[in-house]
């Protein structure tokens, strides 16, 4: 007796709908994609008991006709696609034909539809995918679809649905990210009737970016633009200070599509290498415009996965992209640049008390400069911070340097203070020479020329397998870093040179730092593996926390600074700097 049935359509897309729709965020967006597709200009989305009891998503989009509408929600049935020739070159958010589908097969749904300039709309009912009612209607122009009871006859699904907190905060997250994406578009969401998002259509990303995750935020962040080959990006990253600890705020689209894929995620990390402190993540709204007929989206049900051609060209734009970014700016934490400009101007913030203090300069306890470092005298921070011929620059570039600063001292033997016209800035010695070390060695490796020096005693170790597989497989960016190696045959390496700069590691710790950022998989782009031990090096000969500086060692370490391209942060994302504005000072003491 044959044992193979075809299953029913009813199974078949119970089956499927357990693909598509996971949760009530999956719902919705697969009805604002469809709205999006539809060209709408306004989704407004209401639920009721977090998506369980309603889901509805209303658009202005093109509507339906009655055929249509009734065919929507048949498996395999879509406006979107033709042929095979189509399926590879996708210009639509969907194209499988099967959400309205596999959502009607779970749930009752009804959609309300007009198209612009008719008379009449048309409304159609299914409960667990089969028709209840249908029939003319009035109704607005665009298209309205109501999900009630989701998961009604799936009790499986609805009893794996996490805690009504997190399916909302799925919801808001999968809103927020079209909204982002598509700025011309305004989003609302009510939940209950009470207004979770407002987000109206915006002219640029930036204010639609300020909409959603704030204006401070969106006013710090970068802008991104690259158009080469056949390849655009464009959006706004984070700088390294606005970093989060969870990757929430991160949202990279391609051809519009919110995509979660590995290899672009390893280059932006990449272009922020050194940048970003440990297990922080960078703000993103990245887009990248990709021939359709280049990547192919239909690698998973939920069209959120793609697979790209040449993969490699599109890894190395996104890579420069964002690096060039960085690179552009300055980065310091907290240097307003707004706050230098206008400085000199006097504000009023503070509500007037009546009541003045009285100033007297001659008192004021200045930190003590050493002789060796003070050509010019300070005059009294009251002077020094108000008086705007202090030679400030008119207009202050974007790409600006590290500021001109004056030492003033040093403090716990970790940090040095220093001013500005600008402000009063403490900086990380530890942190900053680091980061200065760190910035010869990539040169000095770049061009090969990184100062080695001959051991006296060579050393041999002796290797594991994998060591001598990286010794092997990596041999030209090890000698590079300054070390030389005599391969003695089994598993004796005998270490002959080493890096100059050895700082406090011995040969043994060297060897273990590049075995050991050698082995870790990545992708290893822009020499990033090299460029982590070369961290580790600087890291390890650097200026320690708790050690002592002389005026002239810290003043000396200043003018490097300020010779210095990158300086913002140390090799592992410390900040370097952090600066107090005379307005904020001023602030602290009530002083208007
Ligand atoms: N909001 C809408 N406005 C206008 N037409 C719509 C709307 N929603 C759905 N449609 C029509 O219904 C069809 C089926 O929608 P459905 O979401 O099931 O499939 P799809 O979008 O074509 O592909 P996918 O399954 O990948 O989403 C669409 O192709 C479209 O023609
Ligand atoms: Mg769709």
């Amino acid at each position: 007796m044959p044992k193979i049935q075809l299953l029913s359509e009813d199974l078949i897309n119970k089956i499927a709908a357990g693909e598509v729709i996971e949760r009530p965020a999956s719902v919705v967006k697969e009805l604002m994609e469809n709205s999006l597709d539809a060209k709408a200009t306004s989704i407004i989305i209401e639920i009721e008991n977090y998506g369980k009891d309603l889901i509805s998503v209303r658009d202005n989009g093109e509507g339906m006709d009655e055929t249509d509408a009734r065919n929507s929600m048949v498996r395999h049935a879509t406006s979107k696609i033709k042929d095979v020739q189509d399926l590879f070159s996708i210009h639509t958010l969907g194209f499988r034909g099967e959400a309205l589908a596999s959502i009607a097969a779970v749930s009752t749904m009804s959609i309300t539809t007009k198209q612009q300039g008719r008379m009449e709309g048309f409304q159609i009912t299914m409960e667990a995918g089969r028709i209840i009612q249908e029939g003319i209607i009035g109704a607005e122009e665009g298209t309205t679809i109501q999900i009630k009871n989701l998961f009604f006859n799936t009790p499986a699904r609805k009893k794996f649905l996490k805690t009504d907190s997190v399916e909302l905060r799925h919801i808001i997250d999968v809103i927020q990210r079209y909204a982002l994406i598509n700025h011309q578009v305004s989003f609302r969401l009510l939940h209950q009737g009470n207004e979770l998002i407002n987000s109206p259509s915006m002219a640029d990303l930036r204010s639609k970016v300020a909409s959603i995750y704030g204006i401070k935020a969106a006013k710090e962040m970068l802008g991104v633009q690259y158009d080469h080959e056949g390849i655009r990006i464009y959006g706004l990253v984070g700088k390294p200070s606005q970093s989060r600890n969870d990757k929430s705020q991160q949202a990279i689209f391609v051809n519009k599509r919110w995509i979660k894929n590995e290899d672009i995620s390893t280059a932006v990390y990449d272009a922020y290498h050194s940048l970003l402190f440990v297990n922080t993540h960078p703000l993103l709204v990245l887009g990248l415009e990709l021939d359709p007929a280049r990547i192919d989206v239909n690698v998973h049900p939920t069209k959120s996965e793609i697979k790209i051609e040449q993969k490699e060209a599109v890894v190395n734009a996104v890579f420069t992209a964002i690096k060039e970014a960085l690179q552009s700016h300055n980065l310091t934490p907290t240097v307003e640049m707004e706050e230098q400009l206008t400085f000199g101007t006097p504000r009023r913030t503070l509500p007037k008390t009546g009541i003045k203090y009285a100033f007297d300069s001659s008192a004021q306890a200045v930190f003590t400069v050493n002789e060796s470092s003070s050509g010019s005298e300070y005059a009294s921070a009251e002077e020094v911070s108000i008086a705007p011929e202090q030679g400030f620059p008119e207009d202050i570039p974007a790409t600006v340097a590290f500021p001109a600063l004056k030492i003033l001292g040093q403090v716990h033997k970790t940090f040095f203070v220093a001013e500005t016209a600008g402000g009063v800035f403490f900086i990380d010695q530890h942190a900053a020479h680091e980061r200065l070390l760190f910035e010869t060695l990539k040169r000095q490796f770049a061009g090969k020329k990184i100062a080695r020096q001959a051991l006296l005693f060579p050393k041999v170790l002796e290797c594991t397998l994998e060591e001598i597989q990286i010794l092997r497989q990596y041999a030209e960016e090890i000698a590079a870093l300054g070390v030389e190696i005599e391969d003695f045959g089994g598993a004796s390496q005998v270490v002959k040179a080493v890096p100059a700069v050895l700082g406090r590691s011995s040969v043994e710790e060297v060897m273990a730092g590049i075995f050991a950022r050698f082995g870790e998989p990545g992708s290893g782009r822009g020499g990033v593996r090299a460029e982590e031990v070369l961290s580790d090096m600087a890291c390890k000969a650097a200026i320690r926390a708790g050690q002592s500086l002389s005026p002239k060692e810290a003043q000396a370490l200043l003018d490097e600074m300020q010779r210095a391209e990158v300086f913002s942060h140390c090799p592992h994302g410390r900040p370097v700097a952090k600066s107090f504005t005379p307005h904020e000072i001023k602030k602290w003491f009530y002083r208007g």
